[in-house]
């Protein structure tokens, strides 16, 4: 075997510049094209992060109108989406609904081959709007429900919020709902952002990569981990069980969903402003038992492990307290890091080199196909 370094998992290995977010882990910091990412939560809304990801400044007022309206223009689902998200069964996995609909809007783009900056942008902004009602129509035909008209008068997140339960809620939760769409916006060179990148690198359409995107975002390594907290908080049930149970799931080997991180190793840097977020929501919906049992798993994983929560642990929480069934909870995630990855599309493009990594080979050494008697 050849004796030769390699970097599994290409753990701690930089593979390209990026100027739309820096994470550091030292200093338990994200930025946001240089905005740190609590500053952004408290100051700005998701309009405005999506805004920064792809033009590289935050909107004046004007500008914000004018991306805003666009966005709102855009919002409505055409009859042939609706038509192969129902073909699907309703048992479908709310990520691969999202997922084929991503790729039939894109093989039904005609703008698809058009690899041009202005047409990716555009493409990017039409994606980032329909992604709601894409969301949200699933939920509701999954509870058989009918699809809810999106409304050019409401933001981003009420409207995504209006077309889920087609209800408004408080606007604490509105605002709650928007924190964790700008929180998950954007990480750097994440598993499903490198996949993007990857696809964008063999000069494939945004949609492909996007496509890309969602499947490795799926699992619950990455993003799927929001959902299997949820489902690992139905098993505990109540505060009282959390250590006890933690201790089986880790003498059973299990990952424990929402803890650790492949880089920060001292805490998500994200964590503190989503926690607040999930904690109003607990008040808000007077769930203070769904509080404790997050406290008291978080405590014994501290305890036993010395891991601590990501991004998943208290967004997980704070979705089903709004009311998402926990298979959306991903989809939502997607919904959000669009911005993200169409903002790396674009940046990769524009300073492309295919990404093609080398392997070692481990298998067996050169050998001669054995010649058969008649052939
Ligand atoms: N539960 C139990 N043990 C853990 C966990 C966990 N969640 N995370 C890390 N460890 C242990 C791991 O078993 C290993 O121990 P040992 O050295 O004894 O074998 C050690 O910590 C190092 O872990 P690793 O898996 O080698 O670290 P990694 O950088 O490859 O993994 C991770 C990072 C996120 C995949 C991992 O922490 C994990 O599986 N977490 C659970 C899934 C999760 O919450 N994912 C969301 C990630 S962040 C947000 C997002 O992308 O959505």
């Amino acid at each position: 075997m050849e004796q030769q370094e390699i970097y599994k998992g290409l753990a701690g290995v930089p593979v390209d510049y990026t100027a739309i977010s820096k994470v550091n882990p030292e200093t338990n910091s994200l930025l946001y094209r240089g905005y740190p990412v609590q500053e952004v939560a408290a100051n700005c809304t998701f309009e405005e992060v999506a805004y920064l990801l792809w033009f590289g400044e935050l909107p004046d007022e004007g500008e914000l109108a004018e991306f805003e309206s666009r966005e709102r223009t855009l919002r409505g689902l055409d009859h042939e989406v609706k038509r192969v998200i129902d073909a699907l069964p309703a048992t479908s996995h709310p990520m691969d609904v999202v997922r084929t609909a991503v790729s039939f809007i894109g093989a039904a783009d005609p703008a698809t081959p058009d690899d041009s900056a202005e047409a990716n942008l555009d493409k990017a902004i039409r994606l980032f709007a329909k992604l709601p009602s894409i969301v949200a129509y699933d939920q509701r035909r999954r509870r058989g429900e009918a699809f809810v008209e999106p409304r050019d008068d409401l933001s981003y997140s009420a409207n995504f919020l209006w077309q889920t339960f087609g209800e408004l809620p408080d606007l604490e939760v509105v605002e709650a709902f928007d924190v964790s769409m700008i929180l998950y916006a954007e990480h750097s060179f994440n598993a499903s952002t490198f996949t993007a990148r990857v696809i964008t690198s063999t000069l494939a359409d945004l949609y492909s990569a996007v496509t890309g995107a969602i499947g490795a975002l799926k699992g619950p390594l990455h993003g799927g981990a929001n959902e299997a907290v949820m489902h690992a908080f139905a098993e505990i049930e109540r505060a009282e069980r959390a250590a006890s149970w933690l201790d089986e799931a880790l003498t059973a080997k299990r990952k424990i969903m929402g803890f650790g991180h492949r880089v920060y190793k001292n805490g998500d840097s994200r964590v503190p402003t989503m926690r607040a977020a999930f904690e109003r929501m607990a008040a808000h919906y007077e769930r203070p038992d769904l509080l404790e049992l997050y406290v008291a798993l978080e405590e014994a994983m501290g305890e036993r492990k010395g891991i601590k929560p990501n991004l998943d642990y208290p967004a997980g929480p704070a979705y089903h307290l709004m009311g998402f069934d926990t298979e959306t909870f991903t989809p939502l995630f997607v919904a959000s890091r669009v911005t993200g990855w169409t903002a790396h599309i674009l940046e990769q493009q524009a300073a492309n080199a295919l990404i093609r990594p080398l392997s070692v080979y481990n298998g067996v050494d050169q050998r001669q196909v054995p010649v058969r008697a008649g052939r």
